[in-house]
C-alpha cells in the first residue's frame, strides 16, 4: 500500500525521481528543449520537473504515454489514484511557470500511442524522448525503436532503470529487465546514436545522430 505524502503542493507516493535530478539539470538544457515526449509518467513527477525547469524560459509541450495501468512491478497500486494524482500535480505545475506548457496524456500503450503520433506526422520531432514505461525488455526495446523515431536529430533520448531487474542480483531474467533491450538497441542503431558520455550508469542518455 502505498502513502501519498505532499512534496511542496505536489502529492507523491515515491522519489524515484529525485537522484535524476543533478543529471537532468545539467544535461537536458544543452539540448535546447521544448518538446518532450515521456513513456510511463505515473503521478507526474519528472513532468512537473520538466514544466518548473522549462517552461521558465518559453513555451513548452509535453506529450505524455501511460497506460495508467501499472507495470507487473506495480501490485496492487490503485491505478485511478495514481492518475488522479497525475491530473492535480500537472495542473499545479502549470499555474507556477510563466510560459505554456502544454500537456497532452496518450492514456495507453506505448507502442499504440507512438504509431498514433507517427501516423499524425511527429516523426523527428521532439527534442527529448523519456523512456520509463513498462520495465519489460520486450516492450523497452519496441519503446527504444519507436521512441528513435519520433526523435530529432540532435536530440537526447533518456532510457531509466537500466540496471534494474524485477528478480534479485545473481537469479534476473533477462526478459525482466530494461538492459538487454537498451544494449540491443544502441547496437543495432550505433551508426545513427551515440552514447553521452559521463553521465551515471542508472539511466542511459543517448543522442541521435542520424536519420
Ligand atoms: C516507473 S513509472 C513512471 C515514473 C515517472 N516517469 C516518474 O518519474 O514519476 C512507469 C509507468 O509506466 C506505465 N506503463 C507500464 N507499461 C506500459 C506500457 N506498455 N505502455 C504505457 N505505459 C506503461 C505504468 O502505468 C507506470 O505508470
Amino acid at each position: 500500500m502505498s502513502v501519498a505524502q505532499a512534496v511542496g503542493e505536489y502529492e507523491y507516493t515515491n522519489d524515484w525521481f529525485e537522484q535524476n535530478v543533478p543529471v537532468w539539470d545539467v544535461l537536458i538544457p544543452q539540448y535546447e528543449p521544448q518538446k518532450f515526449l515521456e513513456i510511463g509518467s505515473y503521478e507526474g513527477r519528472s513532468v512537473c520537473y520538466l514544466i518548473e525547469k522549462f517552461a521558465t524560459k518559453g513555451p513548452i509541450e509535453i506529450d505524455c504515454i501511460d497506460t495508467w495501468a501499472g507495470g507487473v512491478e506495480h501490485g496492487e497500486i490503485k491505478m485511478s489514484d495514481v492518475e488522479r494524482r497525475f491530473d492535480k500535480n500537472i495542473a499545479i505545475a502549470q499555474s507556477k511557470v510563466p510560459n505554456a506548457a502544454r500537456v497532452t496524456k496518450h492514456k495507453t500503450f506505448s507502442h499504440i500511442a507512438m504509431a498514433e503520433l507517427i501516423a499524425a506526422g511527429r516523426a523527428n520531432s521532439f527534442d527529448v524522448v523519456y523512456i520509463d514505461g513498462s520495465h519489460q525488455a520486450p516492450d523497452v526495446l519496441s519503446d527504444c525503436v519507436m521512441g528513435f523515431h519520433l526523435l530529432r536529430v540532435g536530440g537526447l533520448m533518456i532510457c531509466d532503470d537500466y540496471v534494474w531487474s524485477m528478480e534479485p542480483i545473481g537469479s534476473q531474467d533477462s526478459l525482466n529487465m530494461p538492459k538487454p533491450a537498451i544494449d540491443a538497441f544502441l547496437n543495432m542503431f550505433q551508426r545513427k546514436m551515440i552514447m553521452v558520455r559521463g553521465a551515471p550508469i542508472y539511466q542511459v542518455y543517448a543522442a541521435k545522430t542520424g536519420a
